[in-house]
């Protein structure tokens, strides 16, 4: 695909001996608004140079630059030179890459050769996966497909919650209260029964956190009962989970939870030592971290037993040793800002030159309306459940608004699941929100089903057109200000993608994909594509043929599906 920000950039280098070609470049602009061009050069600091006021310049250099094949004209406006594309050749250079390229199109080889870890999701075994999880499986799916577009080398983990000694505390409760037979029925729900009944029953029997803790040390110390009971607790967790990611069409390359670190934890306080940070506190060990202004991270209790933050130092530790990233993600929620501040800080003391290839990515809570869900008092709100429900819904509605749709369960769970995704993912992550099914599942307005209805109608226009000409398009044609709209959206795509990636931001591919969605909309109204003169009618058809492309390709890098008709 040209570049035509490059063009504008070689224009100007080409006639003004003065400025070089890097610092063009970057102070180009899009202008905010269309009828001001389509890029913009500002003067403004180019007066000191030229000792000229920047309208003088801005009027010189646009009569200097020449006009041609890519570039049609530049016209000075205040203190900026404003470029106007040539419409045709852009529409040429981009509808032809986007269906040249197909589901290719938006994807780069920018991290080729580098290695990349997304941790996301990673729940607790034995206790529910809830409304809250959704935002980290959901953010982290989609940050990891969109560095996988980027050309890295992406592995997923779902550092599962499946360690600790809360786990201590399940042994004692299923030995004392579970029954198997119960539990293996509805895991989950019965765990966290039991579980709830065992704090209850603490407090009026203290000696039962004893038990607990033993059992967590009779777990760590390679129990044979305690394995039972864990691995049993785990696999049956595992089962309920999997229900859910299969929901979502999402796939981890390694459940290397907690548990795994358990042998790898001697390996890391043996360097804490060796660079003598651990300190003794009552019996316990700790790293301080005063100087840096934060709480002590707690590596090892005094019986011995380690952490959650232990585990996590071991983790990075072992995924540097046995992958070598070059980055190295964690998809969690802002609530543990400070816990990744602190054992980054470990790993750094630890001498560890790679500590700062690490990072947090974190992301706000989400809640629920009132009067919906969850309000009633004690009552989870399964992630299971919102997602039944929401395809439910769509069911609903699908079969109001198009009762002969075939297929309907399968376009349902589509739509249902893909709302919820994309509604996840069309905020700043940072943002806390609330949870809306009419909002999430409404087919207008800035939603998934929206951009998903859009892409089913661009395949109903390419279906009822039947083939079209792809060898001979005249994109001449394509130059109406709704049409090349369009074309400049479509172009934006590669861009979209980058930028989300180095931010972390899946929200800029779901706000690019709206943008498309509605500039095709807006064509789509305008403009009659199935028509007599031949030549428009191919050209526009290559148009919505890219556009299609375009948006299943972005919804791809947010976990959604395009069902073709809805
Ligand atoms: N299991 C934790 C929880 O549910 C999240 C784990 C986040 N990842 C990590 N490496 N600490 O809160």
């Amino acid at each position: 695909m040209r570049d035509y920000k490059l063009d504008v950039a070689n224009a100007i280098a080409q006639k003004v001996e003065e400025l070089e070609l890097e610092g063009i470049l970057e102070s180009i602009e899009v202008p905010p608004n269309k009828e001001m061009g389509d890029y913009a050069f500002p003067c403004f600091k180019l007066a000191k140079i030229f000792r000229k006021a920047p309208n003088m310049i801005a009027q010189e250099i646009s009569e200097k630059v020449e006009n041609g094949e890519y570039l049609e004209r530049a016209e000075p406006a205040g203190g900026y030179v404003n470029f106007f594309v040539n419409k045709s050749s852009m529409a040429k250079s981009v509808v032809d890459e986007v269906i040249s390229k197909g589901a290719d199109y938006g994807k780069s080889d920018f991290g080729k050769g580098k290695k990349v870890i997304v941790e996301f999701s990673s729940p607790n075994i034995a206790k529910p996966f809830h409304i809250g999880h959704i935002r980290s499986t959901v953010i982290g799916n989609s940050i990891h497909k969109i560095y996988d577009a980027m050309g890295y080398d992406t592995v997923t983990v779902n550092h599962l919650g499946d360690y600790g000694t809360q786990f201590g505390k399940l042994i004692v409760a299923i030995k004392k209260w579970g029954d198997e037979k119960v539990i293996q029925e509805n895991p989950i729900k019965e765990l966290l029964k039991i579980y709830i009944k065992f704090h209850d029953e603490a407090e009026k029997e203290p000696a039962l956190e004893d038990e607990a803790r033993m059992w967590f040390k009779k777990l760590e110390d390679g129990d044979e009962e305690a394995q039972r009971l864990w691995k049993w607790i785990r696999d049956v967790s595992l089962i309920e989970f999997g229900r859910v990611y299969d929901m979502l069409g999402i796939k981890f390359d390694s459940y290397a939870g907690e548990s795994f670190y358990s042998d790898k934890m001697d390996k890391i306080v043996g360097i804490m030592e060796d660079k003598s940070i651990l300190k003794k506190s009552e019996g316990a060990d700790i790293v301080d971290l005063e100087e840096h202004s934060m709480p002590p991270a707690l590596i090892r209790k005094s019986d011995g037993s380690t952490l959650y933050i232990t585990r996590d130092i071991a983790a990075a530790v072992y995924r540097k040793e046995h992958y070598d990233f070059f980055k190295n993600i964690y998809v969690v929620a802002s609530q543990q800002n400070l816990h990744f501040k602190q054992w980054f800080k470990v790993l750094e003391l630890m001498g560890f030159d790679w500590a700062n290839e690490c990072e947090h990515v974190p992301f706000g809570l989400v809640s629920l309306e009132e009067g919906t869900l969850a309000t009633r008092k004690g009552r989870v709100v399964f992630l299971e459940d919102v997602l039944k429900k929401a395809v439910e819904k769509t069911t609903d509605i699908i079969k109001e608004k198009n009762p002969n749709l075939e297929n309907i369960d399968q376009v349902a769970r589509q739509v249902g699941i893909g709302a919820v995704i994309f509604q996840e993912l069309y905020n700043n992550r940072i943002k806390d929100y609330t949870f809306s099914f009419d909002r999430t599942l409404s087919f207008e307005g800035e939603t998934g089903p929206y951009v998903q209805y859009t892409h089913a109608r661009a395949c109903s226009v390419l279906r009822k057109a039947g083939e079209y000409d792809k060898d001979s398009i005249d994109y001449s044609v394509l130059t109406a200000a709704d049409e090349f709209d369009l074309v400049k959206e479509l172009e934006k795509m590669p861009k979209a993608v980058a930028d989300a990636c180095a931010k972390n931001e899946p929200h800029v591919v779901s706000r690019y994909v709206m943008d498309v969605a509605k500039a095709f909309n807006k064509f789509y109204h305008n403009n009659q594509i199935i028509i007599d003169d031949e030549t428009l009618k191919n050209a526009r058809l290559a148009l919505v043929d890219a556009t299609r492309q375009t948006i299943k390709n972005s919804l791809t890098l947010l976990g959604v599906e395009s069902p073709e008709r809805m």
